[in-house]
């Protein structure tokens, strides 16, 4: 501020040296606003980066390797077009900034120069559009035959498994190295299924399957996630995914094929009881048990779960209990109801839970 204010008292004498200086100082204007915007790319591409998202640019499935390939190939192809167009844009800002309208349109009607930079446009997207075609193709791997079945529910996954008699929810292990199929639908509106580091996402439609198929090539936790907006709690709709090796998975998939486990404390026990003779089982099944309900999420072995409320919170009696209390305070408009209990029944029946394993 004090210098500009310097430089306005200077008068007539600063404004001739301001416009001997002018060509160096647009050229200094010009610089600037290339590097400010090759920042600001960099800043989008790290805030992509950062944090506790799942990372597409570290697949961990043949689709997501695909993915990403696909979008290193046209990420760069890109920056070489705006690399180009900005050089050519600061060269002809830099070097024409004073000719005369008459002598800048000299390039009108010049049929070779038209036709250049017709083709140019069109020899990229045909690139692009042949890099598409081949990773789309590489991805439509064979039918190795459905494993589950994930159903979407407002605002909560159901992973059913017809052949091994289990249903489970939030919460679904794969083994690594064997080709997966997945079959997905919704009982209620369109979500859509999608773990960003195993591959693409698909929609979950009322009243019609569709597929989703890839190798999944890296154990490890991984976070799903919904990704068509599907009402007030699409952003708390979540769920893990959890590559093991094969023996891993067939312990996971023998335990979870198991009727829910006999409680051992007392706290435990009394919850077991009380669980059966309050509204729980119209909505909720717990395989062994009177509760047989279709409507929410299977609990047989709820304690072996890591999150609650599709994935929202992590499972811990606290906030399981805290769930219990008041469902509305934690996920707005879902449809699990508050059952007014005395706390130490509350209490009771966060040890049972807990104790399914
Ligand atoms: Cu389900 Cu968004």
């Amino acid at each position: 501020m004090m210098a500009s204010s310097a430089h306005r008292g200077r008068g007539r004498v600063s404004r001739v040296t301001v416009r001997r200086s002018g060509s160096g100082s647009r050229r200094r204007c010009v610089a600037r606003a290339l590097l400010l915007g090759a920042l600001l790319a960099l800043v989008a591409v790290a805030a992509g980066c950062a944090g506790g998202q799942p990372d597409i640019f570290r697949p961990g499935g043949s689709a997501g390797e695909e993915i990403k390939t696909l979008s290193i190939q046209i990420f760069a192809i890109l920056a070489v077009v705006l690399v180009v167009v900005w050089a050519l844009l600061a060269f002809v800002i830099i070097k024409y900034r004073r000719r005369p309208e008459a002598e800048v349109s000299k390039t009108r009607g010049n049929l070779g120069i038209e036709i250049v930079w017709t083709l140019i446009p069109a020899i990229i997207v045909t690139v692009l559009f042949v890099l598409t075609v081949q990773a789309t193709r590489q991805l439509a791997m064979p039918d190795p035959g459905a494993q589950f079945t994930t159903v979407g529910h407002r605002w909560w996954w159901e992973f059913d498994f017809p052949d091994q008699g289990f249903k489970t929810a939030n919460e679904v292990y794969v083994a690594v190295g064997r080709p997966t199929s997945i079959d997905v639908e919704s009982v209620d509106v369109i979500h859509s299924f999608w773990v960003p580091q195993m591959g693409g996402k698909v929609d979950m439609i009322p009243g019609h399957v569709n597929h989703i198929r890839f190798v999944p090539l890296k154990e490890g936790k991984y976070l799903g996630e919904c990704s068509e907006f599907c009402g007030a709690q699409h952003g708390k709709m979540r769920f893990l995914f959890v590559v093991v090796s094969p023996e891993e998975y067939s312990a996971w998939a023998h335990d979870q094929a198991q009727p829910a486990a006999q409680p051992a404390g007392a706290e435990a026990v009394a919850g077991g009881e009380l669980i059966q003779t309050i509204a729980c089982g119209s909505c909720h099944t717990i395989r062994g048990t009177s509760l047989k309900g279709t409507f929410g999420p299977d609990l047989t072995h709820f304690g072996s779960r890591s999150g609650i409320a599709a994935y929202t919170l992590p499972n811990t009696p606290q906030n399981l209990l805290a769930w219990l209390q008041d469902p509305q305070a934690i996920k707005p408009e879902c449809t699990m109801p508050t059952i007014p209990l005395p706390l130490r029944e509350q209490q009771q029946l966060v040890a049972y839970l807990e104790e399914l394993k």
